[in-house]
């Protein structure tokens, strides 16, 4: 796809699709619920739908009614055998979150996925399943697709995360929902805490003390109606956009501002951004309206607590950095190794192609700005947020650039290039 701007600016106002994490986790829950869940906003997108096709599978009734989707609940006991195997597409957290659902079944069902799917770590999760009861085998001794996992009686276990993964994290309390007595899961930094906020709308009980999360087990779920805000990971494109290209303004109505996941507003203000932000719901999922203008950036350093906060918005934090004065700084975030793509490698790849300033290190990069950008072919790498990122970098160049694997956005934003030519003016 050819992408060429030549010094236009974004302005007007968005209203992103549904989160991604909180769209998967309405569906799974709405699944073993009892009764009927009605998701408005979900995010159809192909990772999301792999999730209802793959819930399908499992016979669980699922129809779309315009916008929202509408879940017939066959609580705890209620999948049935599948015919084939699942197929989890592209999404880490569709296998994820399933494993920890299914280890408490009494089904043996196998998954696998795309082949990024096929180079993600699944240990992080099947470890602490398999000390639950369950029984898990694939390659690489239960580390990579193609999974099987037999279900069983399970025990609560209290599990101290190795990294801070909030789908290792999720999946072990949907597993410890099922399972006998309680689950704690302790987490090194916060992650995003959609779980445990829907398990309580669902009318289920979790607790938290500090970074120790608490479920009890052989808990009842029971449908209800669930509004997706929208996606703060996919506002931030138009947020960075806003900030870095002369002249723009954007703002996005109703966009998830949960603080686990809001890291992206804090870099930018922290970066001299012009951004403003209201809040219109700040119980359960807070949610609210951001507007950024452009305005003169400058370097800043990331790291520790927050990167759990941000951790997709690096990609496109990058491309910010480019734009800002002084040298920022980007570190402890090697998970991003471990994402759709080895994010490190390929944005820095991706950018330096562009003429940026970056240089990758092990768990981060450094990044020289102000850089005035130039055209050039680039690459997806078949990673939506990569090729979103480097439409938005098209804004600011002068020649053309050209991205090939564009259809990757498809995965979590199947509208952003029609958002994009509406706000180019
Ligand atoms: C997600 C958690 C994060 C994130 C991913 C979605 C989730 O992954 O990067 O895009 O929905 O729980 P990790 O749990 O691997 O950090």
């Amino acid at each position: 796809m050819e992408l060429f701007f030549s010094e236009q600016k974004i302005v007007g106002e968005v209203v992103v699709p549904g989160d991604k994490s909180i769209s998967h986790r309405a569906a799974m829950l709405a699944a073993v619920a009892s009764g009927e869940t009605t998701i408005h906003h979900f995010l159809f997108s192909e990772d999301c739908l792999a999730t209802l096709t793959c819930l399908r599978q499992l016979g669980v009734p699922i129809k779309q009614v315009g916008e929202s989707v509408v879940v017939e609940g066959v609580g705890w006991d209620g999948f049935k055998q599948p015919n084939d195997m699942l197929h989890v597409g592209n999404s880490g957290t569709t296998i994820r979150l399933l494993i920890g659902l299914l280890a408490g079944t009494s089904l043996t069902t196998s998954l696998t996925g795309d082949e990024s799917i096929a180079g993600r770590p699944m240990k992080r999760v099947t470890v602490p399943l398999q000390q639950m009861g369950a029984s898990v085998t694939g390659k690489d001794g239960g580390n990579h697709v193609p999974l099987t996992i037999q279900g069983s009686e399970l025990q609560g276990i209290h599990y101290v995360l190795p990294i801070a993964s909030a789908q290792v994290k999720s999946a072990v309390m949907l597993a410890g929902l099922q399972a006998e007595g309680e689950t704690t899961v302790v987490e090194p930094v916060l992650t995003r805490d959609h779980t445990e906020l829907m398990i309580q709308q669902f009318g289920g009980q979790v607790t938290r003390m500090g970074n120790e999360v608490r479920v009890l087990g052989k808990q009842k779920l029971y449908g209800c109606d669930i509004t997706v805000p929208g996606d703060i990971s996919s506002a931030a494109f138009w947020l960075v956009a806003a900030a870095i290209v002369p002249n723009s303004e954007v703002t996005v109505h109703n966009v998830g501002l949960n603080p686990t996941r809001s890291g992206i507003v804090d870099v930018l203000r922290q970066m001299g951004a012009d951004i403003q932000v209201e809040i219109t719901q700040s119980v359960g999922e807070v949610i609210g309206n951001v507007t950024v203008k452009s305005s003169a950036l400058r370097a800043t350093t990331i790291d520790g607590a927050i990167i759990p906060r941000l951790i997709d918005e690096l990609p496109i934090i990058a491309l910010l950095a480019t734009q800002a004065e002084g040298t920022t700084i980007i570190r402890d975030a090697a998970e991003m190794r471990v994402k759709e793509t080895d994010r490190i490698a390929c944005t820095t790849e991706s950018l330096q192609q562009l003429g940026a300033n970056i240089i990758a290190t092990e768990d981060g990069f450094v990044i020289e700005g102000k850089t005035e950008l130039t055209g050039g072919q680039v690459n997806s790498y078949g990673d939506h947020r990569i090729g979103m990122m480097l439409a938005i970098a098209s804004l600011i160049v002068k020649e053309p650039v050209f991205l090939e694997n564009s259809e990757a956005v498809a995965v979590s934003y199947p509208n952003f290039f029609a958002t994009l030519k509406e706000l180019v003016c």
